[in-house]
């Protein structure tokens, strides 16, 4: 595919977000990948998106596994990788991510 706003990808990879799955553009940053996933919103934190500013701090775990440890990283600098668990957000993270986050909400059936 050919976005300028996105690295060269072929495929989608499943990743975990606060307990919510997704699918983002391989060989990209975990800060893109939430652009993908919120491009609305992304842009409007107070992101340097050069790891300076340390506002895109997560900790993620590469899979699912229990023998997977807990990691921090700078979703800017971090690659996204098909399984990757991301379990916790920065507060500006989980700002600019909560319109995608929220539990969907259910409407009662039309009568
Ligand atoms: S966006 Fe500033 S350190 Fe990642």
């Amino acid at each position: 595919m050919s976005d300028p706003l996105y690295r060269d990808y072929e495929r989608l990879v499943e990743i975990i977000i606060a307990g919510k799955k997704f699918k983002v553009p391989e060989n990209n940053t975990c800060l893109r990948a939430f652009q993908f996933i919120s491009p609305g919103t992304i842009p409007y934190g107070r992101f340097c998106w050069n790891q300076e500013c340390q506002m895109c701090r997560v900790v993620l775990k590469l899979g699912n596994q229990a023998e997977d440890a807990p990691r921090p990283a700078l979703a800017c600098k971090t690659l996204v990788a098909d399984g990757m668990n991301i379990i916790e957000l920065s507060a500006e993270l989980k700002w600019t991510l909560s319109g995608v986050l929220k539990p969907s909400e259910r409407r009662p059936p039309v009568e």
